[in-house]
């Protein structure tokens, strides 16, 4: 990382960058997290399309459901506060899957992982560096492409949070989506989300909830309303004006040399040659 207040912003735990807005105490704290059996999370590497998926999953929901901030964000607290919540929840979290408090997986919850493009991924991360001032500030992309290929960036390695979550794609709690698939066919996704959760969608509600869901009608909405600091499904931020930037497939093609595509492109191969997916 590039400049001097890294180290006020970011510490490591179990190998892995975390922001200081997940406190120690509480990442060691993890394991001891009561799920509940209804409890369904939404489980991303940052900038995949987490605030997308909370927002198509809020809207399919007719019964009161809450979206909490993720497990991983706050103090030791957080673990109590989730706790006391008496609706159903929905959980955000950036965590790998070896991180994911134990109890979710005994309980068979189920869990929903978006991922993306990880060239994509990288450049809208490159941009969230820039703009979020709870990340250390990095000058160039050739610099932030360096650290991300190496997983020196917040939530560690895209190519191992991938990897330990794919693990498990024959699990049939586990749900795999891809922000290209929702870009292409908001309804078809959609419509494979209902049905993971076993809600019963007319075809009608579908169509309404992709409209309300579209990059342009989401940024409208969170430029009207005031943040509300405890509310994120971000650990990384709670300012949602820093989430909708541009929302297209294939940026990475304005950022990438052909040289820095070769080299991703053979780390990706190599890396990859563990994934079944
Ligand atoms: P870009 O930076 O490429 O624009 P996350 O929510 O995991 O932080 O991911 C943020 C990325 O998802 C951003 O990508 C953001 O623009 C994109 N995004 C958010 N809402 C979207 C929507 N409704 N449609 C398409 N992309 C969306």
């Amino acid at each position: 990382m590039s400049n001097s207040s890294e180290a006020e912003l970011l510490h490591t735990f179990k190998g892995i960058p975390f922001t200081t807005r997940s406190s120690p105490e509480l990442l060691k704290s993890l394991d001891t997290f009561k799920a509940r059996e209804d409890d369904v999370l939404l489980v991303s590497y940052p900038k995949s399309g987490t605030h997308w998926l909370a927002g198509v999953i809020t809207k399919l929901y007719m019964t009161q459901v809450t979206v909490t901030s993720p497990i991983e964000f706050g103090d030791i607290s957080q673990l109590e506060e989730l706790n006391k919540l008496s609706s159903k929840r929905i959980i955000p979290t950036h965590l790998d899957y070896n991180m994911l408090p134990q109890n979710f997986k005994n309980k068979k919850c189920k869990m929903i992982y978006i991922s993306r493009n990880p060239k994509d991924t990288a450049v809208s991360m490159f941009h969230y560096y820039r703009d979020n001032p709870n990340l250390p500030t990095v000058d160039t992309w050739t610099a932030f492409f360096d650290l991300f290929l190496r997983g020196n960036v917040v939530c560690g390695s895209w190519f191992d949070h991938f990897l330990s979550w794919t693990e498990h794609e024959d699990e049939k709690n586990i749900l795999f989506l891809f922000y290209e698939d929702m870009k292409k066919d908001l309804p078809k996704v959609v419509k494979e989300i209902a049905l993971f959760l076993s809600l019963n969608i007319s075809d009608n509600n579908i169509q309404d909830i992709c409209k309300k869901s579209s990059f342009s009608e989401m940024k409208n909405d969170t430029e009207k309303e005031n943040s509300d600091p405890n509310h994120t499904v971000c650990a990384l931020t709670s300012n949602r004006k820093l989430i909708f930037r541009k929302g297209a497939v294939g940026d990475w093609k304005n950022y990438f040399t052909p040289k820095q595509n070769i080299r991703f492109q053979e780390i990706f191969n190599e890396k990859m040659k563990l994934s079944k997916m």
